[in-house]
């Protein structure tokens, strides 16, 4: 049966094929659909690596297939563990998944445990996804305008999405009624694979160019900005892919609200506060090439830090399958996630 929750939701990009993991190669979207199979954890790890599976919880579940496998296939799982662990910094989901794997295996966990146990956080991230939908939805006001960030759907997730879940939610519930999606240069996740999957999934957007935002806000055809998180510090601040910083100034400037969307699996208590995240550095070519083309003189140089830090200050509501925080610092996360 088709319930709600299932509308406007088929994309699954990340299967387990019980001997190998396949991976819809995110490098290649929207221009073609190619399945990469990974049939050990160093190129599940080389996948998480190059962004062929990204977006913060399908590295976690990415990475927990590659233990399980590794396991399957009776290869020492400590080496396993550390060279996935390295694959990224930012995205805790990858830490996170892989602790709790480690967990399981100094458990004593067999193959088969560990396949269940990937499985279960797989499966924990889609119920995840759509309780957040639920509750991110429910704050919007009927006939708002939505302006999203990056990638946060189906593509990033178990399935469904977290900010694009709340955005998904929101138009099946019209709540939303006009939805801009930023390009997110340098990667372009969200010109490439957030259209894709909402022309796909049949819910009317439209692309800005990310220096079109302010202007955007500006006009008030917004009322929200929802994004997702790569990491949630304990006070609240939130670390999200470049561009996210400068979003939330300027949100607050046009009283626009914002809202991040993470499953608890985002939230890192470890961790006091936005300074202490680690920033993905990544190649300076991204930034440089656009579509594989060279577009800037030989010659030229670049810095290409690929997530910055929205501090909670800014921060209207951190939704997750928890709850609500609403206007995040310490105190309230702690009330949520413990110590
Ligand atoms: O570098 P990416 O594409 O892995 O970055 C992804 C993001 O920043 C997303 O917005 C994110 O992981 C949040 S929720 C799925």
């Amino acid at each position: 049966m088709t319930t709600s929750a299932d509308t406007h939701d088929s994309i699954r990009a990340v299967q387990w094929q019980g001997d190998h993991l396949r991976l819809l190669d995110q490098r290649l979207l929207p221009g073609e659909e190619r399945w990469i199979d990974c049939r050990d954890a160093a190129q599940v790890t080389q996948a998480i690596r190059d962004l062929a599976v990204r977006g913060a919880p399908a590295i976690g579940i990415a990475a927990a297939w590659g233990v399980a496998m590794a396991a399957q296939q009776g290869v020492p799982l400590e080496p396993v563990l550390a060279q996935l662990r390295a694959a990224r910094p930012t995205a805790v989901n990858l830490m996170w998944a892989l602790d709790r794997m480690k967990k399981r295996i100094a458990a004593g966990a067999d193959a088969g445990a560990l396949l269940h146990e990937a499985q279960l956080i797989q499966d924990e991230d889609l119920a995840a996804n759509r309780r957040m939908g639920e509750l991110g939805a429910a704050l919007i006001a009927p006939g708002s305008g939505v302006l999203t960030h990056c990638n946060t759907g189906s593509l990033a997730t178990a399935g469904y999405g977290t900010a694009l879940g709340v955005i998904r939610a929101g138009v099946a519930a019209n709540r939303i009624a006009r939805v801009y999606a930023g390009e997110t240069r340098p990667w372009q996740q969200g010109a490439r694979l957030t259209m894709w999957e909402l022309v796909r999934e049949g819910i009317p957007a439209r692309l800005i160019a990310d220096s079109a935002a302010a202007h955007l806000m500006k006009s008030g055809a917004v009322q929200w900005v929802i994004v997702g998180a790569d990491r949630i510090a304990a006070n609240g601040d939130t670390a999200n892919k470049i561009g996210t910083y400068q979003l939330a100034i300027s949100a607050k400037y046009h009283g626009v609200k914002f809202m991040v969307v993470a499953p608890s699996s985002t939230v890192d208590m470890a961790t006091a506060n936005g300074e202490e995240i680690e920033i993905e550095l990544r190649d300076p070519a991204e930034l440089l090439s656009s579509g594989g083309r060279r577009v800037v003189v030989e010659g030229a140089q670049a810095w290409n830090p690929v997530f910055d830090v929205a501090p909670a200050e800014l921060i209207d509501a951190i939704v997750t399958e928890r709850g609500v925080i609403e206007r995040p610092d310490t105190l309230s996360m702690q009330a949520l996630f413990g110590h």
